[in-house]
């Protein structure tokens, strides 16, 4: 039984990868290699139980200790069978993969007094809700290269509900952990596997490099308080693609640290792309900030589809986060529904404590939309730059934000400098100076 889905596994491997060869639509498959494990093992080897109630922290401990120390030639596979695994939270190690089939499912357990402290990040200087550490991510990698999270759309499941209790009361203690957070790791590959119940953030590559997340679905309740989807935060060379996300906050919210401990910390995102995203969220589909005190730069964002949004693209910074959000590049974004289409505000977010500095202004410079649509949106836009420090180069063109009847709402800027073409509803008259210094670049 084990050896025949080994060789259905290979089967799909190579399928997987054949099939992007001739593929004329850009895809991030091959940035990061996927390499082939000759090593397998099971959970079911290290004692691991699929029926729901047995903890499996042991066994996911075990197995991941046999890894690392093995260290077997090509690295290992980690497959979990079909079936329900209960399990504390676990670190992986590099060179691995965790293989969940069709049916598998790792699921967290509801213990939230016993659950792992670990530092807070020096670019936040704290936990991102609470003072102090942080609850570990339920499934966490720190200091790891050559990881891959696959199957067969098996599911990763945080059981979040108990924490969101937590924080609906106010009775939490620490900042409520991730569902998977890398740490200060390169060459990741997250793909075909269901995210769900968060107790927070989804997946939050954090001081990573050379990863790719794609042919993922993430879901959460509506109502669930900060179950961002993807959140690449200080981390460069990452693809995020062809995937689902419902989430009850931001679905991909690019970050780069809060105030004056990521401004000390300095460590930017750069040259992220995200393309092919579905969704819907009470909050942004595609989000920049709003901490993003060590920079974001150079993103390329395109062909998103949205239905039932807060906001369609947002971009959020304050006072106090210096830093900079520039060269960013937004197209094929299609909207059914939404308080906003797009919100540029300098306004947005809280502090980590009262030693920010008022002074550290961010700039927010060169972002440029095309082509995007939307039906029943509420308020076409608004950008809200800041009064020492508008935002400038902002180019919009070929935007269509159409409302429904009586509730619309057109345009709304101040402190922004920028153009427009073809723009409908008629943009702000700051925007409307086509052709000047400001002018969009002629490669986009
Ligand atoms: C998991 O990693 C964290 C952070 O690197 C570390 O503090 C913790 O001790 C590790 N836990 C185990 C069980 O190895
Ligand atoms: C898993 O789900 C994704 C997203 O819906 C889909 O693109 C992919 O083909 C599925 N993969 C498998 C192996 O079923
Ligand atoms: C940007 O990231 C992509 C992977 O997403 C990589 O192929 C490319 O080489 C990177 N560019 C630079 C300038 O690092």
């Amino acid at each position: 039984m084990w050896r025949l889905s080994v060789s259905i596994l290979i089967f799909l491997y190579l399928t997987a990868s054949s099939s992007s060869f001739g593929d004329s639509e850009a895809t991030c498959s091959g940035i990061v290699p996927l390499r082939y494990r000759y090593d397998k093992i099971s959970i079911t080897d290290f004692g691991g139980v699929g029926d729901g109630r047995t903890v499996n922290t042991k066994a996911f401990r075990a197995a991941i200790y046999r890894i690392e120390h093995l260290r077997r030639r090509g690295g290992t596979l980690l497959y979990i069978p079909p079936g329900v695994y209960l399990t504390e939270s676990f670190n992986l190690t590099s060179h691995m993969t965790l293989y969940l089939a069709r049916g598998a499912v790792i699921r967290a357990v509801q213990d939230t007094w016993n659950w792992p402290l670990i530092d807070p990040l020096p670019s936040y200087g704290r936990g991102r809700e609470l003072p102090g550490g942080r609850y570990m991510s339920f499934i966490h990698g720190d200091g790891l290269h050559d990881v891959v999270i696959t199957g067969q759309n098996g599911t990763i499941d945080g059981q979040g509900e108990v924490w969101w209790n937590l924080w609906r009361s106010r009775t939490l203690k620490f900042t409520r952990p991730n569902l998977v957070e890398f740490k200060n790791s390169k060459e990741i590959i997250i793909s075909n596997v269901i995210f769900q119940n968060s107790p927070f953030w989804n997946i939050h590559p954090v001081y990573c490099s050379d990863v790719v997340i794609h042919h993922v679905t993430i879901l959460a309740p509506q109502d669930s308080p900060n179950t961002d989807g993807i959140d690449p935060d200080s981390s460069y060379n990452v693809c995020i693609e062809d995937s689902y996300i419902s989430t009850g906050d931001d679905l991909v919210a690019i970050k780069s640290g809060w105030d004056e401990y990521g401004i000390a910390f300095g460590r930017p995102s750069s040259n992220i792309t995200i393309r092919r995203i579905t969704g819907s969220s009470p909050f942004a589909g595609i989000a920049i900030g709003s901490e993003t005190s060590g920079g974001v730069k150079n993103i390329v964002i395109e062909h998103i589809t949205l239905s039932n949004m807060g906001v369609g693209v947002n971009i959020k910074t304050n006072i106090g986060r210096g830093g900079y959000i520039k060269n960013i590049k937004i197209s094929d974004v299609y909207v059914d529904t939404a308080k906003y289409g797009i919100k540029i505000a300098g306004d947005t977010g809280d502090h980590p404590d009262a030693y920010y500095n008022p002074n550290a202004l961010p700039i927010v410079k060169g972002i440029h939309i095309k082509n995007v649509w939307g039906i029943n949106v509420r308020n076409a836009g608004s950008i809200q730059g800041l009064k020492g420090s508008p935002f400038t180069g902002i180019c919009l063109s070929e935007i269509n934000l159409h409302g429904s009847m009586n509730t619309y709402r057109t345009w709304k800027c101040s402190d922004v400098v920028g153009t427009s073409l073809k723009v409908s509803p008629w943009p702000c008259s700051e925007l409307r100076t086509f052709g000047g210094s400001n002018s969009c670049s002629s490669t986009f």
